[in-house]
């Protein structure tokens, strides 16, 4: 799922791009090839649609392969995380050449990524419990 996103630019500028994700293969379908086909379809679409870049908070080491670069190298800050820290999840890649040029600011999710003022808790209470577990092939 991809969702229109901002970066509050630190010259007063609103930049739009868009963020997106998870990805997730099924276990049996992993290792041939899926998710990078996946992954290269869907930023075609987002650029289709009008997105310059693209942030994600997720694996350097596998969204690298597709070209993300850590955020914080191009002065583009989480707002989550303090500004001084460097913040290896938070990744970005430009879709059109250039489009960052110039730009260092704070990203923020969208509205609908935040869960804040909401009761977690409850809302968890209405399901059987989980066990926390950790799958092959599961980056985190
Ligand atoms: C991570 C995941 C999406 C990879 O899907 P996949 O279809 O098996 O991946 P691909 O076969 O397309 O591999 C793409 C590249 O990612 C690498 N890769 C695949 N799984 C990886 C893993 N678990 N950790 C690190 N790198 C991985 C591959 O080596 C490949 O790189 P290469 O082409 O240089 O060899 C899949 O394992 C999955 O669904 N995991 C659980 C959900 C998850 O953790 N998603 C995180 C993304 S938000």
């Amino acid at each position: 799922m991809y969702a229109h996103a901002e970066i509050h630019a630190d010259d007063g500028r609103i930049v739009p791009i868009m963020t997106f994700g998870p990805i997730s293969v099924s276990p049996d379908s992993q290792h041939q090839g899926h998710s990078r086909i996946l992954l290269q379809h869907s930023m075609e679409k987002a650029k289709e649609l009008g997105a310059g870049a693209l942030a994600i908070t997720g694996d350097g080491d596998f969204y690298g392969k597709s070209g993300f670069v850590v955020a914080s190298t191009k002065g583009i800050h989480y707002y989550a995380e303090p500004k001084e820290e460097a913040v290896p999840y938070f990744l970005i890649k430009e879709l059109e050449d250039g489009f960052l040029d110039g730009v260092t600011g704070t990203y923020a999710d969208p509205d609908g990524y935040d869960c804040e003022g909401v009761d977690i808790d409850a809302f968890d209470a209405q399901f059987p419990p989980k066990e926390k577990v950790r799958l092959p092939g599961q980056l985190a």
